[in-house]
């Protein structure tokens, strides 16, 4: 098998050059059309594909990534083109390692892999997520600078429990219910083996697990390889760089801020458990820090009380009277900062943001859930129903809004400010474990890559357009952490930031 990234020149004969792909892409009448587009093109000359997304990384971030990346997972089995990755599945038990060398590049640098679990806020989508890590690792090589050809996508199929998807003609996974427990525990096993031996300097990236899975496996293999969890640990970093920027806005420092959660799972205790790591940064107590936080999921407030909690949210529960409704956490608690991380669409309507904006001159509004569809309010709310006030950061990107005469730019907030980055730095210092020391260093470094005019615009992230030195930035602070700790293995260059950029990957392609 050939790979799409074999070196040597593109393809001959190839008719377009850079504005004849756009201009194609732009004419077709649909997000989903341009996506198997741009599958089309990665296949054909994947120069042209790279090329095209960094030069506008604004206008194709959201076809390659959120939130079409959901509508073609949906539809995975059914389009008429996909992009290429590695299936692993729970029929190749004892002999992953022999598929993982099937692949036909042995300089793979970084492995995005998924079981499917829970792809965006959509669920159980089983080998239909295989859009995800191709689409994380789009972002990569386009935002990180990493070579193409040292990016591996694997969809880890261990069935679904999606029955609908089970039953549809042409569905590419194993039309079989999930695997669970000790059988699922050892095909996980079995394929980081056989990641170690085969790939032995790779970074492993988690995506899309379900919660169940996710903080388990972070904590299996965090100690053995140099691995993350992207959905807990970069979103973390993601969070807490908004909330630092919405504190460079508002005057307030973290630990001054006051943080109430919809959503206890990845995304929410991921950046909890940052947010409690800054703020001991700054100087308050575990205790003083945990007070600043209250979670609530779908049964309410995570309190000491309920006997329900799952062990990975345990730690955050708070000792207090139980509290029911996300509206009424508002008016008891009081938050400088809601931040969604629920799935759960228009979970901030019109009581829980006009009480938000009487307790906040700004309040800080976070609705990260994604695709757009599982979004906990619009951009166009969130400035509604607080008279234009909001600080907003969403995980898919809204356009601009208008409010009171005033153009107000809502920032994306997703973790594809974080893990190229993070990559990029992992390469540059050979690290050899990613510490959670990495992702604070990530989140500060990306709060201060905002510029004064951005500030005074009230945005939370920089453009897309910027995410390549933003990138940079961020990997110049994630490998300072690796020197620090002694787990970097390559020699440190002098000025970490301009080795970040001088590494990066640039596409040739013909004018
Ligand atoms: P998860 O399944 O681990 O957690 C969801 C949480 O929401 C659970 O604690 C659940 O109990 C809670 N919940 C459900 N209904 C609720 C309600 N009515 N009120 C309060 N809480 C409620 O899922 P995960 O991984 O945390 O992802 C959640 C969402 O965040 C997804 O849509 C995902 O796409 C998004 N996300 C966004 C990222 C970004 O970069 N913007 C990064 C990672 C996840």
């Amino acid at each position: 098998m050939m790979s799409p990234h074999d070196g040597g020149a593109p393809p001959p004969g190839l008719a377009l050059n850079q504005e004849q792909a756009l201009a194609s892409l732009r004419a077709l009448a649909t997000p989903l059309e341009r996506y198997v587009q741009l599958a089309r093109l990665h296949g054909e000359d994947y120069r042209l594909f790279y090329r095209l997304l960094i030069d506008h990384l604004e206008e194709l971030m959201p076809v390659v990534y959120t939130p079409t990346v959901g509508d073609a997972c949906l539809a995975w089995s059914r389009l008429p083109a996909r992009p290429r990755g590695l299936y692993v599945s729970r029929r190749d038990r004892g002999r992953i390692a022999e598929v993982l060398r099937g692949w036909p590049r042995r300089d793979v640098g970084f492995i995005v892999v998924t079981d499917g679990g829970r792809i965006l806020g959509l669920g159980d989508l089983g080998a239909n997520g295989m859009g995800i890590p191709v689409g994380k690792l789009a972002l990569y090589t386009a935002c990180g600078g990493v070579a193409p050809q040292a990016c591996l996508p694997v969809m880890l199929d261990v069935g679904t429990d999606n029955e609908a998807l089970r039953g549809e003609p042409g569905y590419l996974g194993v039309p079989e219910s999930r695997l669970k427990g000790e059988g699922w525990d050892a095909l996980l096993e079995e394929f980081v083996a056989a990641v170690e031996a085969v790939f032995p300097q790779a970074v492993l990236q988690f995506e899309d697990f379900n919660n169940a899975c996710a903080f388990a496996l972070l904590e299996r293999y965090r100690g053995r390889l140099c691995c993350f969890n992207d959905d807990i640990q970069g979103t973390g970093a993601m969070g807490v760089a908004g909330l630092l920027a919405a504190g460079r806005i508002t005057g307030r420092k973290l630990g001054e801020q006051r943080l109430l959660f919809a959503g206890a799972g990845e995304a929410g205790l991921g950046i909890g458990a940052t947010v409690l790591a800054a703020m001991r940064e700054e100087g308050l107590s575990e205790a003083q820090a945990r007070e600043r936080c209250l979670f609530m999921d779908s049964r309410g407030a995570v309190v000491s009380g309920r006997q329900d909690l799952v062990a990975h949210k345990r730690p955050f529960a708070r000792p207090r009277a139980p509290i029911g409704e996300l509206a009424a956490a508002v008016e008891i608690f009081r938050p400088t900062a809601l931040i969604g991380a629920s799935a759960q669409a228009g979970l901030f309507g019109e009581r829980v943001l006009s009480a938000m904006s009487q307790v906040n001159e700004r309040p800080v509004v976070f609705a990260l859930s994604n695709p757009t569809s599982k979004s906990e309010c619009t951009a166009e709310q969130a400035y509604r129903w607080t008279g234009g006030r909001a600080l907003f950061a969403s995980g898919s990107p809204f356009a601009p809004v208008e409010v009171n005469a005033r153009t107000l730019v809502p920032a994306q907030g997703n973790n594809a400010w974080i893990f190229p980055g993070v990559g990029l730095g992992l390469a540059l210092s050979g690290a050899r474990r990613v510490t959670d020391q990495m992702f604070l260093a990530a989140a500060q470094a990306l709060a201060a890559q905002l510029r004064a005019d951005e500030i005074a615009q009230g945005r939370l992230f920089p453009p897309a357009a910027r995410l390549r030195p933003v990138a940079a930035a961020v990997a110049a602070a994630v490998a300072a952490v690796a020197y620090e700790q002694a787990h970097a293995t390559r020699p440190r260059p002098r000025d970490l930031y301009a080795a970040a950029l001088a590494g990066m990957y640039e596409p040739k392609v013909a004018a």
